[in-house]
């Protein structure tokens, strides 16, 4: 195994192993180290089916199974497709609009995702050069150079994640296909509380976790300020320095740290530039310090 990091200070490219084939306990403790240490892992050239997707991912943590409970791999509810591609009967194969805004994946949720992974089958192409590229930002560095005094006064505050919010806002967008939440669906998902700075399971370092795409107040906090300051933190996290793009390759397989990054899909590409993608989500279950030891 290979491992290139990025000049980014997130992101790694890892060559020189299948991931189709089952990890070995050797493999899995480089990769969960490697996790946490470059944020977002890149093995091009993989060729998984959606069980094999399911297998890698499970090493991680258990699999979510998406609360919509929509356009999953036959049999396989825990991969979703990610796609604007339809059938010939002119109906969407995949959720087109996943991701599309700033967030982290299962911040909504009591349990938090580790990690997702997901393998291109896909990818959008214009004059040569790919699109739907996913951006990520590096929450470890945006936690080190928070202000004393802001660190200060976010000690043990909460924040609450709301499913509802990202969904509610990508219903709104031209195009959307989503449907309004069901109460069955908003009360399998009501609003948590989270930690806004946490300690990272691998790495032992602390993190930003707190993201515009579900976080929607800070508890204990009058509105005005609850809404200063989760702008600012929003505005903080959102400097240049700490993004890096992934630029899709038919073929990647990328897993991503969901506590110490956050996301964008980016949607640059139209309904004719076609887009596949294959995502398991693996919740925080395990023991990770002690795994990656
Ligand atoms: C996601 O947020 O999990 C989807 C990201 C992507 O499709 O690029």
């Amino acid at each position: 195994m290979r491992i290139t990091p990025n000049n980014a200070g997130l992101g790694a490219r890892i060559e020189g192993i299948d991931l189709a084939q089952p990890l070995g306990e050797d493999g899995f403790r480089t990769l969960l180290r490697a996790l946490g240490r470059y944020g977002v892992l890149c093995f091009p050239g993989q060729e998984l089916d959606a069980p094999q997707l399911s297998a890698f991912g499970s090493r991680f943590g258990e699999l979510e199974v998406n609360v919509a409970n929509m356009f999953h791999a036959p049999g396989h509810p825990e991969v979703m497709i990610l796609s604007n591609m339809k059938d010939a009967a002119g109906q969407p194969i995949g959720l087109h609009d996943a991701g599309q805004g700033w967030h982290t994946d299962m911040s909504y949720s009591r349990e938090i995702a580790l990690a997702n992974a997901l393998h291109a089958k896909q990818v959008p192409m214009r004059d040569g050069r790919p699109l739907g590229d996913t951006q990520f930002r590096n929450m470890h560095a945006a936690y080190d150079d928070l202000p004393a005094e802001i660190v200060q006064r976010l000690e043990g505050r909460v924040a609450i994640h709301d499913f509802g919010k990202f969904w509610d806002v990508m219903r709104t967008r031209p195009g959307s296909i989503r449907k309004p939440l069901t109460p069955e669906q908003r009360a399998k998902k009501p609003p948590v509380p989270q930690p806004i700075l946490r300690t990272h399971p691998i790495t032992g370092r602390r993190v930003l976790y707190c993201n515009p795409g579900y976080a929607v107040r800070i508890e204990g906090l009058e509105p005005a300020e609850s809404d200063a300051m989760l702008e600012y933190l929003f505005r903080h996290q959102a400097q240049a320095k700490y993004l890096y793009s992934h630029a899709w390759r038919p073929g990647d397989l990328l897993i991503w740290d969901n506590i110490g990054t956050v996301h964008n899909a980016k949607a640059d590409y139209g309904p004719e530039e076609h887009r596949y993608i294959l995502r398991v989500q693996a919740m925080a279950t395990r023991d990770y310090a002690a795994l990656a030891a």
